[in-house]
């Protein structure tokens, strides 16, 4: 190699460096600004269900999402930004959402422990239990386990019930068809849940809804 080569390559090289530098630099401070604001909407999302996740109950009660199946939160989030679920608070959270930070938010979300809320009406519970084990064959109610699992803990886009709010699920399975899979153009996985919450009564929802509260 001819000395003026070496000459040329070697300030080549240590600018090639610098830049390298810079540029992991500069991809360090984007992942370290990424991470701030992925923690401050956890935050933000605490401020209504919990501050560990664990649900919370206001004017009305707001889910837990603490242990709750990533692909079951990420299905929601989707069904609230299409308008196929309908919930007012949530379309205005959800629709300012990249989709990654939908999928890092559910990844959180899944990792958390928190105790159950409790507060449902103990009575209620062997009922409930019997319910969510068995159905209630005579009126075409299948055992909730059979998807739910033995645990109530879900599975992919099967949602968890376990440690849920008893007050919550009473909502929502009462008024399944008029918040769920309100685009009759897209129809979704809300379909499954739409005969069994129609064959279940009030009082059943109410023991079924209290058993699985108490899980954890
Ligand atoms: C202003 C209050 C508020 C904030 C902030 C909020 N949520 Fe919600 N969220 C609600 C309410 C209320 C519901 C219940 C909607 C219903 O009853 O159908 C809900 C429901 C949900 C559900 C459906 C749960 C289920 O079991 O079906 C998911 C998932 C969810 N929120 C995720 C989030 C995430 C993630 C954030 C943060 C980015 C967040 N929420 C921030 C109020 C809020
Ligand atoms: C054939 C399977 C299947 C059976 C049986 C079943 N579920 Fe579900 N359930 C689902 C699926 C799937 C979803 C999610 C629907 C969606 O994404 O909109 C769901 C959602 C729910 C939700 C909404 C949870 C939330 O956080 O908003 C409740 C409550 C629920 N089921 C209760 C029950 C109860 C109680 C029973 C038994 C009486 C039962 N399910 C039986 C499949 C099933």
């Amino acid at each position: 190699m001819r000395v003026s080569s070496i000459r040329l390559a070697l300030p080549t090289a240590i600018l090639a460096i610098a830049f390298s530098a810079a540029g992991q630099a500069k991809d360090l401070d984007r992942a370290d600004r990424s991470k701030g604001a992925l923690q401050a909407k956890i935050e933000y999302c605490k401020t209504c269900h919990g501050l560990s996740g664990q649900g919370y109950r206001g004017f009305f009660p707001i889910p837990r999402l603490a242990g709750q199946q990533p692909e079951y939160i990420e299905n929601q989030l989707a069904a609230f930004i299409e308008r196929r679920r309908e919930n007012k608070y949530m379309y205005d959270v959800a629709h300012v959402l990249s989709s990654a930070t939908r999928a890092a938010l559910a990844k959180h979300f899944k990792g958390l422990n928190s105790k159950p809320l409790g507060g449902a009406p103990r009575k209620l519970i062997a009922m409930g239990k019997k319910i969510y084990e068995e159905g209630a064959p005579e009126t075409n109610v299948p055992a909730c386990m059979a998807c739910h699992g033995a645990e109530a803990k879900g599975q992919e886009a099967i949602p968890r019930l376990a440690g849920q709010l008893h007050d919550y699920i009473f909502n929502k399975l009462v008024n399944w068809n008029k918040e769920r899979g309100q685009d009759p153009k897209h129809p979704d996985i809300s379909a499954i849940m739409l005969p069994t919450s129609h064959n279940l009564t009030k009082s059943q929802i109410a023991e079924v809804a209290a058993y699985v509260s108490y899980l954890q």
